[in-house]
């Protein structure tokens, strides 16, 4: 199968950076958002990265526009349906992700594929809500998209060989490389990652060192492009919990339980470099 048309179903962080890539690798790009500010917002998030790859020289303007120019988004489910591939990038919630696929299966014709970007939850729960659950995997990108070279390709039990394959090769289109990995919790980087962030809170939280001492010692001392703090300011604080519940809830080891001082931030309404703060106040900077 040859994807050439590509569905995104949300506009944040990550739905902005797949719809990138995705429109780099040379497909059409349709995202679904829920308004008409985030319709515009998405469309701005990647102007900016683009521009910022121009900057930077790594891209020509035309190549820019080009891609750019491939990129549309809309309120409308109904956009989905030319789609071979639809990727779900929505808010880390079972519950709001399993309604997403039964929408989207109402809309795509039996043979598009539809993967989901979650981070931990189970594709088999978002999977058995369409009526051609082989046709679901997971296609887990990392943040922020366009300079992360991996994607984890998660199978399922009953993801076909057929949908895997045609999901391998667009992630090389994309300029990435594809992993396949299992359906668990975390999958291989968050089920490695996670325990380490949190016990860098929980560090901090003892009174140990500062956060930004921490930051400076696993950059240093590791040789981590970013520590721990910088890293779950850029992930999320309500993405990073909701991956450590997802963890806990299916290993129930006390690594992943979530730090008290993290449930704190999400309450507080610090959710990171998205809110302008977290961890590290940004709109000071
Ligand atoms: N942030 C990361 O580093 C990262 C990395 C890899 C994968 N992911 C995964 O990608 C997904 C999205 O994460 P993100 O960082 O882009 O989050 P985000 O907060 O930036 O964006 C969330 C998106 O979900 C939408 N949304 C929220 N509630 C909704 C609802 N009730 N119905 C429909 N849409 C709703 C929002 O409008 C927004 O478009 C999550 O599953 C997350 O685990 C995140």
């Amino acid at each position: 199968m040859t994807i050439q048309k590509i569905g995104v179903v949300g506009s944040g962080i990550m739905g902005a950076g797949v719809a990138e890539v995705a429109a780099a690798s040379g497909a059409d790009v349709i995202v679904r958002t829920r308004s008409r500010e985030r319709t515009e917002a998405v469309l701005a998030q990647v102007a900016s990265s683009l521009r910022r790859q121009v900057e930077r020289a790594t891209r020509s303007e035309g190549e820019a526009a080009a891609i750019l120019g491939r990129v549309h988004a809309s309120e409308q489910f109904t956009e989905l349906a030319q789609c071979q591939l639809v990727i779900e990038t929505v808010v880390e919630d079972l519950a709001v992700k399993r309604e997403l696929f039964r929408h989207i299966d109402e809309v795509v014709p039996p043979d598009t594929i539809i993967a989901s970007c979650t981070s931990t939850l189970p594709i088999i729960d978002l999977a058995a809500e369409v009526s051609f659950p082989e046709r679901v995997c997971g296609v887990h990108f990392f943040n922020p998209v366009p300079s992360m070279a991996l994607v984890e390709v998660v199978r399922t039990l009953v993801t076909s060989d057929a949908t895997l394959e045609a999901v391998r090769a667009f992630v090389r289109r994309c300029a990435k490389e594809p992993v396949d990995v299992a359906d668990r919790a975390g999958f291989i980087v968050n089920a490695l990652l996670f325990p380490y962030l949190n016990n860098a809170i929980r560090l901090f939280e003892s009174g140990v060192a500062t956060k930004e001492g921490i930051d400076v010692a696993m950059k240093g001392g590791c040789g981590f492009p970013m520590g721990p703090f910088t890293l779950l300011d850029l992930v999320g604080l309500d993405t990073s919990l909701a991956i450590l519940e997802a963890l806990y809830g299916e290993y129930g080891e006390p690594n992943y339980a979530p730090a008290p001082l993290l449930r704190r931030l999400v309450s507080a309404g610090r959710l990171g470099r998205k809110t302008g703060a977290g961890f590290y106040d940004y709109a000071a900077r």
